[in-house]
């Protein structure tokens, strides 16, 4: 049985001399210490590197952070500063963006039931592109033309049809979609004609996002070949081609690094005659592998002959994705990382349903008992983004480290937090 690979750990994680984990030059143990548990703990310079990673693959202005993957104002301000521009899917994360102090001209609005209050917010701070998803926006989009507003710079979400390999739940380019313009039937042709013709809107160019987790860079030169086939005529300014880019998140796993995929999807493009600016909108490619989440372990059930739990203090509320996607982590202890690990064991939250499992068929460190820390790898990416207060759990504070300083990016929740928008 073997450690955990030091290679799922963010990029400046490091074994100190007494075994123990570091992340940006700060003990683990310190980190959960001072600031208790569950904590999601960021590696800021990780974050860094790969934001620059996606501006020198794609080329400045052509590498789009989704925000939806993770965000908070500093790391809306991280990604900006880093030279990308952010893709944000609802008002709310449209509003924390702003907050950051991120400018309008930075976002691309998207979603696929954008309201009437959204849009025009959206219209009035002057994002730079609204990625318009279907006729009935088209009509609301009319609609706020009408009553004065200015003329948005949109691209139009198209359905290539190209059935990404990934779980059901996120894949999105297939004809059986929610998002999208379908260009097998030939809405996306009517969608981009009325564009053309709208006095509403300025079509600026064409968007698609195949699916999230993508691995295969095959699927993504499919995408690009579909999409070229119908984008090349129209010669529009803009091709952006979504997310998706997969990342390992278990031992053995491997994913091509944003580097890579920048270099097949460019390739693809030029190849295929693409004139337009081609972009991309990674969202866990950028986040996922920068954080770990630390958990306290406290209670451990045998059951012999079945099976063993070990329950830790957060659960479903903090990564929803074991029981949503059936995915997969790893786990540790960060006091000592290179331990092998033996135990096979089911790691359980603390939620009141038997579904609460964080990983169905773990391997600790046989020696893990009450009280340790157990760390859990490549949790920066829809982790945070996705947690909720499932039994009045409060969320868990955000940590960035670096340089030897772990500085609090977003506070853990307090009961009194529970009760804010209670009107008694
Ligand atoms: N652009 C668009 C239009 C998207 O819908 C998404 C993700 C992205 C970019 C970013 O994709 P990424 O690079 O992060 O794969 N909650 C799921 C993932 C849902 C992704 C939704 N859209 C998960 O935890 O796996």
């Amino acid at each position: 049985m073997t450690a955990v690979p030091l290679s799922l750990l963010p990029d400046t994680a490091k074994v100190l001399h007494d075994g123990s984990l570091s992340i940006g030059g700060c003990s683990v143990g310190d980190v959960a210490a001072e600031f208790g548990t569950p904590v999601f703990i960021y590696d800021e310079q990780h974050l860094r590197a790969r934001c620059r990673e996606a501006v020198a693959a794609f080329g400045p202005g052509r590498a789009v952070y989704a925000t939806k993957a993770f965000l908070c104002r500093a790391m809306a301000r991280l990604a900006y500063e880093e030279g990308m521009l952010l893709d944000v899917a609802s008002g709310g994360e449209m509003f924390v963006a702003l907050a950051a102090g991120v400018p309008a001209a930075a976002l691309t609005f998207h979603g696929n039931n954008k309201s009437v209050d959204e849009l025009r917010v959206a219209i009035t701070t002057g994002v730079r592109h609204i990625v318009v998803d279907s006729f009935d926006e088209l009509d609301r989009l009319e609609a706020l033309h009408a009553e004065g507003l200015p003329v948005p710079a949109v691209l139009a979400r198209i359905t290539p049809g190209v059935h990404a390999h990934t779980h059901e739940f996120v894949a999105t380019g297939q004809d059986d979609s929610k998002f999208g313009f379908n260009l097998g039937n030939g809405e996306a042709q009517r969608a981009v004609d009325r564009m053309r013709r709208s006095a509403s809107v300025d079509l600026v160019g064409l968007h698609c996002h195949i699916g999230s987790n993508v691995f295969a860079a095959s699927n993504f030169a499919k995408a690009a070949e579909v999409m070229a086939g119908f984008a090349v005529p129209l010669d529009l300014p803009e091709l952006v081609l979504g997310g998706g880019l997969g990342v390992a998140y278990v031992m053995g796993e491997e994913a091509p690094s944003i580097m890579q995929w920048g270099n097949v999807l460019l390739d693809a493009c030029a190849s295929l005659g693409v004139r337009s600016h081609v972009s991309v909108e990674p969202g866990r490619a950028i986040v996922a592998a920068a954080a770990i989440t630390v958990y306290t372990v406290g209670t451990i059930k045998r059951i012999p002959g079945v099976r063993t739990y070990v329950a830790v203090d957060g659960g479903m509320s903090d990564n929803p994705r074991p029981v949503l996607y059936g995915s997969g982590y790893e786990a540790f202890r960060p006091a000592d990382v290179r331990a092998t690990r033996s135990l096979q064991a089911r790691l359980v939250g603390k939620h009141c349903e038997s579904g609460d499992v964080l990983i169905f068929d773990a391997v600790l460190p046989e020696e893990t008992t009450v009280g340790d820390l157990l760390a859990t790898p490549v949790t920066g990416a829809y982790g945070y983004s996705m947690a909720s207060n499932y039994n009045m759990l409060t969320r868990p504070p955000v940590v960035f480290v670096g340089n030897g300083i772990a500085r609090p990016v977003v506070r853990r929740e307090s009961m009194e937090d529970l009760l804010r928008c209670d009107l008694d």
